[in-house]
């Protein structure tokens, strides 16, 4: 039996990137999975055909992590569809980098909106649903370690997210709900590429940093979110996890 057999899971912004893979690789321990989108439909709609299309189950499903009525859609769409929740994985998220001079309120609020409001509000949807052997994952980021330069309001977001999972995993700790965190260094993806951070100054500086020597590929990701998933990880809890190829 695969390790996440009859488990079902909601994983946010998963039309792409990172969040893409996650929904991938828990369909293929056998979740049934909650393919959430903000816009992208097609990139989501193309997921679920690659989960189906390999035999297992998932359902595209739009919505705003930053907007309480949609993250409440978003679970309530798990349920609808599969009548449980067991897994949630917060991925969603937005970055873009700012000199100081240049912060605005504007750019603030985006980045506090989707990557801890939002992470928030989808939690607190979720935790009505999720019982004993549930677990949440939240993807940080390792930046809330390196605190590079410009890069203050993002990185504050991520720092806020590792202080929530911990929070949280002693607040659902009782019910046996357990809250980790995964802090990915830089990942090739949709988003990195249209950041401009791909072939960029920034990547060779992230690649030096790396006792690996290259950049994360969103697989190397969904593997350790599955397993914080699953229950190999039943004594995990806490934790925010590194996953960078050793820059910290
Ligand atoms: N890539 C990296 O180097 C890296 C490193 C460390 C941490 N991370 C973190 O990993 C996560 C994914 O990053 P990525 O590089 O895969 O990003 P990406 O390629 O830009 O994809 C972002 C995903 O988030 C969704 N999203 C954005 N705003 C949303 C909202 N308001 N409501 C719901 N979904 C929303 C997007 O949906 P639509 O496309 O449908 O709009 C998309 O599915 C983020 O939390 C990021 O901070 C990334």
């Amino acid at each position: 039996m695969s390790k996440l057999t009859g488990k079902v899971a909601v994983v946010t912004g998963a039309s792409k990137g990172i969040g893409a893979a996650i929904a991938k690789a828990l369909a293929a321990q056998g979740a049934s999975v909650v393919v959430n989108y903000a816009s992208s439909r097609s990139g989501a709609d193309g997921v679920v055909a690659d989960i189906t299309a390999a035999g297992g189950k998932a359902v595209a499903v739009a919505g705003d992590v930053s907007k309480a009525a949609d993250a409440q859609g978003i679970v309530d769409a798990a349920i609808e569809t599969y009548g449980r929740l067991d897994i949630l994985v917060n991925n969603s998220g937005v970055y873009a980098f700012s000199p100081i001079e240049e912060i605005t309120e504007e750019h603030f609020h985006q980045h506090f909106n989707v990557n801890v409001l939002g992470l928030l509000l989808v939690t607190q949807a979720a935790v009505k649903h999720l019982g004993e052997g549930g677990s949440i994952v939240n993807i940080s980021s390792v930046v809330s370690r390196i605190t590079p330069a410009g890069s203050a309001v993002y990185t504050a977001t991520k720092g806020a997210v590792d202080g929530i999972t911990g929070s949280l995993a002693r607040e659902l700790g009782p019910r046996k709900i357990r809250v980790n965190s995964v802090n990915p260094g830089m990942i090739a993806t949709e988003g990195t590429h249209s950041a401009g951070f791909i072939g960029s100054d920034f990547e060779t500086w992230a690649v030096s940093t790396t006792p690996l020597g290259r950049i994360g590929q969103p697989d190397d990701i969904a593997d350790v979110v599955t397993f914080l998933a699953s229950d190999d990880a039943r004594w995990v809890t806490g934790e925010s996890l590194i996953v960078s190829g050793g820059s910290r």
